[in-house]
């Protein structure tokens, strides 16, 4: 076991927060602190819904309901994930309002369509509980789709929902959409290059076609090379497209810069005006995925202002080209979908850094990096991550954190260089420390993986009061019996 450390330099600014405090009532103080301190109760970092209870544990709050993390977890064990329809449904009613105020406080003509892209999580849960809140979908490969027909043999299915087919258009791909289209489902593909053109030449319906944008913006993703669209010079040069309704582009996900998004508008609307030229049909303009969630809680744009200056933009600039404004679509996905779900560790051990200079301690984890957070791994993804018990803990312990799997890699070392945890010295007898990993309900799940054949952790849905399991955690057997045991 570590030595005890002394006080992080960190400490300093608690204390500054404290000092202020200090003239307000000993209860008030501690409890308005610490929930500052742990980012919890705001709109900006999207925490609204996080508390902090009397006995200093992490609650999630749904109107009158209260959901006591630390009890969770005791009762459905670790590693678990809280799954939060509601924030699920906050988020995309949040998208769907600021697009219709924006329209109508400026006078748009074209509507707004939002469509949920399944890549970002194709559980069950998400998807239904988005579908139920007005969601139409974009898939990006035919088992996605597969899903879709699955939802689409249902009777309770609005026949009126539109599917995007973004990705590349395989055999089996374009077999099922023309099978869903001949069912009566409101089908959309989207041209990607020119095999997809002519793959798709006899397709009865509506037709979208990707623009591969010069424009880059500021993201993790930002590649000088775009393998997916067409270039615009390579759609003009087509001239008339039977049926076209959409042009469609995806620039990056979680753009870092709000002008970057406005340049992108831009950029395409500029085609957008000549193609409509040619293919009067057109009449929509799908601005893809990207917008960005502040997973380090740090500053970020707002999304109300950039939806406000999507229409206002749009409105201008087809307005100045004397053309009916287009209808806009969104497949915003990791800004819907990742504050609705966060992940729970249990710190099962601990193991001193020799010579640490900024973590001292090494907190392992029941649960992995590499396997449950690959974002962590592949693309050095940051988190917000905070204790589930002992919230009010004073003391914090400088750490990095470590997976359970036998890989290096396996790791997570936070921005400042070391996370601040409480000292698992300092538990009582019997007691474990837990942690909270937030905004994990985009992409993680479905890039999840078996390195050292780990199991998934048990995922819970909170909802109107009711706790209940949505997929339960993988035994032995069910992960042997995806390697041919
Ligand atoms: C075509 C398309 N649309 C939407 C998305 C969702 O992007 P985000 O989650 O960043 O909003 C992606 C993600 O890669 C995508 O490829």
């Amino acid at each position: 076991m570590a030595e005890k450390s002394p006080l992080p330099p960190q400490e300093k600014t608690i204390t500054a927060v404290e000092k202020i405090t200090k003239r307000l009532p000993k209860r008030t103080v501690k409890r308005a602190n610490y929930k500052k301190l742990w980012k919890l109760g705001s709109k900006e970092f999207n925490t609204t819904r996080f508390d902090i209870s009397k006995n200093d544990e992490l609650v999630i709050r749904e109107g009158n309901y209260e959901y006591n993390v630390h009890n969770l977890v005791k009762k459905y064990g670790s590693s678990m994930e809280v799954f939060m329809p509601t924030v699920l449904e906050d988020r995309l009613n949040s998208v769907i309002t600021a697009f219709d105020r924006s329209i109508k406080n400026k006078g748009y003509k074209g509507k707004f369509t939002y469509h949920y892209p399944m890549k970002v999580n194709q559980n069950r849960e998400f998807v239904l509980s988005l579908v139920a809140e007005g969601a139409h979908l974009e898939v990006g490969s035919p088992n996605e789709l597969w899903l879709v027909k699955q939802l689409w043999k249902s009777d309770n299915f609005y026949r009126k929902m539109r599917v995007l087919c973004n990705g590349p258009k395989t055999e089996p791909y374009i077999k099922l959409i023309n099978e869903l289209r001949s069912n009566g489902l409101t089908i959309v593909p989207i041209i990607e290059d020119l095999n997809e053109l002519e793959a798709l030449k006899k397709f009865k319906g509506d037709v979208g076609i990707r623009i591969n944008l010069v424009s880059k913006v500021k993201s993790r993703w930002d590649k000088k090379i775009d393998r997916f669209g067409l270039l615009s010079e390579e759609i003009l040069e087509l001239g008339k497209i039977k049926n076209l309704k959409i042009l469609h582009y995806h620039i990056g996900s979680q753009i870092e810069k709000e002008a970057d998004i406005l340049v992108a508008l831009r950029e395409a609307f500029k085609t957008y005006v000549k193609l409509k030229e040619l293919n009067p049909t057109l009449d929509t303009m799908d601005l893809g995925g990207g917008l960005a969630v502040p997973y380090e809680k740090k500053k970020l744009y707002h999304m109300e202002n950039v939806v406000r200056r999507i229409v206002s933009t749009l409105k201008t600039l087809s307005d100045e080209a004397g053309i009916q404004h287009p209808n806009i679509i969104v497949e915003w996905g990791r800004y819907v979908a990742a504050p609705a779900q966060f992940s729970v560790f249990r710190v099962v051990g601990s193991k001193e850094i020799p010579n640490g200079k900024t973590a001292k301690d090494w907190y392992i984890i029941d649960g992995s990096f590499m396997t449950d957070l690959l974002d962590t791994w592949s693309i050095h993804q940051k988190w917000h991550i905070i204790p589930v018990n002992n919230l009010r803990e004073k003391k914090r312990h400088r750490v990095w954190l470590a997976g359970l799997s036998c890989d290096s890699d396996d790791k997570y070392t936070a921005s400042d260089g070391y996370l601040l945890l409480p000292h698992i010295d300092d538990l009582e007898e019997g007691e474990s420390q837990y942690i909270a990993i937030f905004d994990t309900g985009a992409y993680q799940d479905a890039f999840a993986m078996h390195h050292c054949l780990l199991s998934s952790p048990i995922k819970i849905a909170v909802q109107n009061g009711i706790v209940s399991v949505a997929r339960e955690r993988e035994t032995a057997e069910d992960v042997g019996k995806l390697f041919g045991w």
